[in-house]
């Protein structure tokens, strides 16, 4: 590592955790998008990428004191070095402040949660964790990245980090990359002062900061408006002191081949098998989920359940299979969520009964045996960074399937036009009817919708998210503006 590294990239949760069993440590890999989006990256790049994470578990502090980081290089083809955080400070840095404050703020979730307010204790959170966390990966970035390397950071976890490496190296080039959504100064500015400026302001010592969505994007300049930076939105630039910021959308793109391939494989095909043969007479409906508040999951039952409710036609033979699992299981929301959505298909299972089967494991193979065979896809989130499903069930499908999103969701940008359209994920009755519309549309209409789900859903190479960046970054390197024109 003498001449540093071409490429670093940090993140909260890395490529891998580790899981100790009776036989010792395996490896898995994290839920959401950004390890599968960035580890083919690393990958190509090899001995000239190193991969920054935190250790977010008692099992990855002890692989780590056993040496087993070392070995992961061996087995990905690029370093990966794990911060060893204890127990206590991630605590604060992860529940507490990224969690709690960070991503209910992006989300805009304080009404839907009943939260009104934020104490001593979230305030001594941010300084002896977050901030502490955060400096440690701008320290650990400064000790790999050469001088002429590209520095990736990802997600809220990581607001502050790109300001601390920049008060270390201020020439190097710096990204971050915010893989939820970003509400506005609605959500950001119920968190107790200073800490909406100390986000913002962390955010701008990065060079680039990309977005999934335009929606997020604009989200993010009002926000740097209001602490007094000067937003030239026609250019996405940003100047705060004497730094420039660019600011662009990058939407996210999956991988059609490995979807299609896997999807194929005995296990999801075995699960697939299974959906049909218990919906032989009737329609199937689909949703694959982290268990989330954001994810709006108690909604969609309660509009399912209004729907058979009134529709005794449709509640013969209907089925919805859902597969939610288990997430942030440490936080009580996460805790009281969890519990809301057993009771919302109780009561419709106990006015349906055998209307709902929920799966609360996480089993990527049996997630794609429903997607395959799903007549209608549910997606009905609040806000959602960009919500992968909405993507990769029209990959997978091969029953004509079509989708009913929210406005919400940031690949209602792309999957929006074909989509059966939800205006407000918070109107159970609307929910209900576009499950309607769905269930009771003609099969040529279906098809043509469905076809074009599936050319939306792989308009663009996965490589395209992150190519797109890199070029970006190159551009702003040789002191010019990104390729990628505003938004
Ligand atoms: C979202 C976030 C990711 C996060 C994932 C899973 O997709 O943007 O950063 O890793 O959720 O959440 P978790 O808290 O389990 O890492």
């Amino acid at each position: 590592m003498d001449e540093g590294t071409g490429v670093v990239i940090a993140s909260n949760r890395g490529p891998v955790s580790f899981v100790k069993g009776p036989d010792g440590f395996s490896t898995t890999r994290g839920a959401g998008g950004l390890a599968g989006a960035l580890d083919p990256v690393a990958r190509q790049l090899g001995h000239d990428a190193v991969w920054i994470s935190a250790t977010t578990s008692d099992d990855d502090r002890d692989a780590l004191h056993a040496g087993l980081c070392d070995g992961l290089e061996r087995e990905l083809g690029y370093a990966v070095y794990m911060l060893d955080i204890d127990k206590e400070t991630y605590k604060k840095y992860y529940d507490t402040v990224s969690n709690r404050m960070l991503w209910f703020a992006n989300h805009c979730l304080w009404d839907e949660l009943g939260i009104d307010g934020f104490g001593e204790e979230e305030i001594a959170a941010w300084d002896a964790a977050y901030e502490q966390v955060n400096r440690r990966f701008a320290a650990a970035v400064s000790e790999v990245a050469s001088p002429g390397g590209l520095v990736l950071f990802q997600d809220y976890h990581l607001y502050t980090a790109p300001g601390h490496l920049r008060s270390i190296r201020p020439d190097q080039v710096i990204f971050h990359f915010t893989h939820s959504s970003f509400c506005s100064v609605e959500g950001l500015d119920r968190l107790p002062k200073p800490l909406p400026k100390r986000v913002i302001e962390g955010m701008l010592g990065a060079d680039l900061l990309g977005f999934h969505v335009a929606q997020w994007v604009h989200g993010f300049l009002d926000c740097a408006e209001r602490i007094g930076a000067r937003v030239d939105r026609a250019r996405g630039r940003v100047d705060h002191g004497d730094r420039t910021t660019w600011v662009r959308e990058y939407p996210i793109q999956v991988d059609a081949g490995f979807l299609r391939q896997r999807s194929r494989q005995v296990h999801a095909t075995e699960w697939a098998n299974r959906f049909l043969d218990r919906t032989r007479k009737g329609p199937l409906l689909v949703r694959a989920d982290r268990s989330e508040p954001s994810k709006n999951i108690v909604r969609g039952f309660e509009a399912f359940g209004m729907l058979l409710d009134r529709r005794p036609d449709i509640a013969k033979d209907a089925r919805f299979v859902a597969c939610v699992y288990p997430s942030r299981q440490s936080m009580p929301e996460y805790q009281r969520y969890t519990r809301s959505i057993k009771e919302a298909v109780a009561s419709v299972v106990a006015r349906h009964p055998g209307s709902i089967e929920l799966f609360m494991e996480d089993d990527f193979d049996r997630t794609l045996g429903a997607l395959r065979v799903y007549d209608v896809l549910l997606v009905n989130p609040i806000m959602d960074g960009m919500n992968l499903v909405a993507k990769e069930g029209p990959i997978v499908n091969e029953r004509d399937g079509l989708l009913v999103l929210s406005t919400g969701a940031g690949s209602f940008e792309e999957m929006g036009d074909a989509s059966i359209q939800i205006e407000d994920p918070l109107d159970v009755t609307a929910t209900a009817a576009a499950l309607e519309r769905a269930l009771d549309m003609e099969a040529d209409e279906r098809s043509k919708r469905a076809e074009a789900l599936r050319r939306s859903a792989q308009a663009r190479e996965p490589a395209w998210w992150i190519d797109t960046q890199l070029a970006d970054l190159e551009a702003i390197a040789a002191g010019d503006e990104p390729l990628t024109p505003p938004c």
